[in-house]
């Protein structure tokens, strides 16, 4: 990291408060892209979501939170549907940007990356109807949770769906930092405006586990709608 101090051009968290995972390995997230692929970055997208989006399971406008270099977010994007892809780590949005351009030349599909911290996404100033978070809702501590999900709230629409794929603690051969469901419903409850419709075993493939990936949760969270439209 750079001794230098002082001006938001030397600070590698461009401002922001660094994330659990940041204070733990001393790096800020933009530092796993620099040299090759990131552990979790297969260069296609997740299975889990392939059959997701196969299935259905998007619709209108969607966003991808900590979307890396843009995969899955490409992969809903080729379905018609308008994404935004946010992540805190330019090298990747870089990527994916790059991703993006031969994706339009060739088949006409559009999709946004911007820079964005998953803690504040309420300073995009818009709304989803689907949110993706595909290996996010993972790398923070249990302190960091509620920041989160607040921040998902104030950017799903009311009776929209967060679709969650982390890491699971049901092992073996579990990823880093696993996940236990009743960390995901304690995450994500009435008291703060989200149904966990449903937690299902799944995988996530990555770079270090075999074939078969590593055990995960695939849960799908409904925002409550409106209390002003329930009967
Ligand atoms: C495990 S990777 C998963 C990337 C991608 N979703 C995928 O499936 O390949 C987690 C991603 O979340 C991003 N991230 C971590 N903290 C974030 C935050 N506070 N706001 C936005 N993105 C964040 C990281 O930079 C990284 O790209």
């Amino acid at each position: 990291m750079s001794e230098r101090s002082g001006t938001l051009a030397d600070d590698p968290f461009r401002g922001r408060n660094p994330t659990s995972h940041e204070r733990r390995s001393g790096l800020p997230w933009d530092a796993s892209y620099y040299n090759g692929p990131a552990p979790w970055d297969i260069g296609q997208p997740q299975p889990a979501i392939a059959r997701l989006a196969s299935a259905g399971g998007f619709a209108g406008a969607v966003l991808d939170a900590g979307c890396g270099t843009g995969e899955n977010a490409l992969l809903v994007a080729s379905l018609g549907l308008p994404v935004l892809g946010v992540d805190v780590a330019e090298t990747a949005l870089a990527m994916a940007r790059e991703k993006a351009r031969e994706k339009a030349k060739d088949r006409g599909i559009e999709v946004e990356f911007a820079l964005a911290d998953a803690f504040h996404l309420e300073r995009l100033g818009r709304r989803f109807e689907t949110v993706l978070d595909c290996g996010l809702f993972h790398t923070f501590d249990g302190d960091e949770r509620p920041g989160y999900v607040a921040s998902l709230a104030s950017v799903t629409e009311h009776d929209g769906t967060v679709y969650v794929l982390c890491f699971s603690d049901d092992g073996p051969d579990t990823g880093p930092h696993p996940i236990s469901q009743e960390e995901i419903r304690a995450a994500f409850n009435p008291s703060n405006g989200w149904n966990v419709v449903a937690i299902a075993p799944d995988r996530i493939q990555t770079r270090f586990h075999g074939d078969r990936g590593a055990p995960a949760w695939f849960a799908t969270i409904k925002r409550i709608g409106h209390p002003s439209r329930s009967r």
